[in-house]
């Protein structure tokens, strides 16, 4: 019998590039393809990559020269681009890097088989088309194993919102909802395999507009209240969303769903209104406080996350006070801070941008605020019970590690611990990024 062929694959960039790459081996695996998590053994590589910000593209190309050996060691071996690098750079990374194989974005991986066969045929294929079919009605369905208690579900993709900084929507396209039906019955397929959280992901999630089973258009609170009836779906969350879409019948789901988590990614970028302005936001700081307020009367205990850029092109000394403020008025569980980075094809790229050591300078102090408020909100959960999802066994004998419903990782000891367990937790002490405890 003749071995079966290794796929490889690197995952770089947002939680739909992770989504992405299970049903990339999935299409790979009907053409005879296994997972390695091996580099060296692998038949395959793919790099399945990120074009978000410049740092992020750049990855590939230093990838592709620590590849380079292998191919030299086993000219059998194929090399593959994938993800939004792949959509925005397209043939340009063929002449860039002789490495390279084929060249698939994130709307075509469904046409892998057929690359692979044409890129093992000597070719060197390149597919970036936006296609009229939906590469989810055509990719096979997973294996029925059983996997690990949380994944991630895509509803949603793409976004027609334009930031002006921002690549999404030129690498993944216009808004696409995926129907509601399909959706319910990935969930449910997700549960038969031990699945208890369900992520569900899209670049504009609550902007989720699908067709219904019924007929009509459903909303992401419909979904979400249409997943809470699936049994044994312990826990439900969802990310990134806009504020321009946390519609009235969203927030009430956060007080009506009790397997809705009480943790919100809603990313605001700025808290000056004239960069948010700039940057073709749409909302002002005071329409994002007010929000804030809103979601909190509708779930007191909300947890809240954001994005935030640094040095967009002309902030000022004053425009950056104004992000720290709206900062220390939300209090934020934990946030992620980037600096401007100016990205080709985006309005935005057109425009001076500040001095390094400047956004440096910024960077540092938001960072410095953020992580107080992490440190606080974590501090503030000592000596309370919290429910924890297990995932997996914690470095200590008989601990084991797992998320609260704040989104918390929680260190735990306890009788009867095991992957894809709901336990109450009193915890005991906080450490940098994680929350130490014991079962009760
Ligand atoms: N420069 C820096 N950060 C960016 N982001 C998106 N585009 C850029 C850019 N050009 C950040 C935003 C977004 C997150 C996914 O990445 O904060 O919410
Ligand atoms: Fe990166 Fe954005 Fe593409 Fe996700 S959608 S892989 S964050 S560029």
């Amino acid at each position: 019998m003749t071995q079966p062929r290794k796929l490889f694959i690197k995952t770089y960039g947002c939680q739909m590039n992770v989504y992405d790459s299970e049903r990339m081996a999935e299409a790979l695996g009907a053409s005879g393809y296994v997972p390695t998590d091996r580099a060296e053994d692998a038949d395959m590589i793919l790099l399945n990559t990120c074009h978000i910000r410049e740092k992020a593209a750049e990855k590939v190309y230093s990838e592709l020269g620590r590849l380079r050996p292998l191919k030299d060691a086993n000219p059998d071996l194929k090399i593959g681009i994938a993800g939004c690098v792949a959509q925005a750079e397209g043939e340009e990374i063929l002449r860039r890097a002789p490495v390279v194989d084929l060249v698939v974005g994130p709307q075509t991986y469904h046409r892998l088989p057929q690359m692979e066969a044409a890129a093992r045929a000597g070719g060197r294929p390149v597919d970036t088309d936006f296609p009229e079919e939906d590469k989810f009605d055509h990719l096979p369905r997973g294996p029925r194993a059983s996997r690990g208690p949380t994944a991630f579900l895509t509803v949603q993709e793409g976004c027609d919102k334009f930031c002006a900084f921002c690549v999404v929507p030129y690498t993944r396209g216009a808004e696409v909802s995926r129907p509601a039906e399909r959706l319910l019955r990935e969930a449910r397929d997700l549960v038969a395999r031990g699945v208890r959280e369900i992520t569900l992901l899209g670049q504009n999630v609550n902007g989720y507009h699908g067709a219904g089973p019924d007929g009509t258009t459903w909303s992401l609170a419909r979904l979400v209240r249409a997943l809470a009836e699936v049994p044994d779906l312990w826990r439900i969350r969802y990310t990134t969303s806009h504020p321009n879409d946390m519609t009235d019948d969203l927030i009430a789901a956060h007080a009506e769903v009790d397997t809705l988590m009480p943790y919100l990614h809603l990313p605001v970028q700025s808290g000056s209104d004239r960069i948010l302005k700039a940057m073709n936001r749409k909302h002002t700081a005071a329409d994002y406080l007010r929000l804030i307020e809103r979601l909190r009367a509708a779930r007191p205990d909300l947890a809240l996350s954001g994005d935030f850029i640094v040095g967009f092109p002309g902030e000022t000394d004053q425009d950056f006070e104004d992000t720290l403020a709206l900062v220390r008025a939300v209090g934020y569980h934990s946030a992620f801070t980037f600096k401007y980075s100016a990205r080709p094809g985006t309005p935005a790229a057109e425009r001076p941008v500040l001095p390094d050591a400047e956004l440096d300078a910024r960077l540092q102090a938001l960072q410095a605020l953020i992580t107080e408020q992490q440190r606080a909100a974590q501090q503030a959960m000592v000596g309370r019970e919290v429910s924890v999802l297990f995932e997996k066994p914690g470095r200590l004998p008989g601990q084991w590690v797992g998320k609260s419903d704040h989104l918390h990782a929680v260190h735990a000891t306890g009788d009867a611990l095991e992957r894809g367990r709901l336990a109450r937790v009193r915890i005991t002490a906080s450490a940098p990024n994680s929350l130490a405890g014991v079962a009760v």
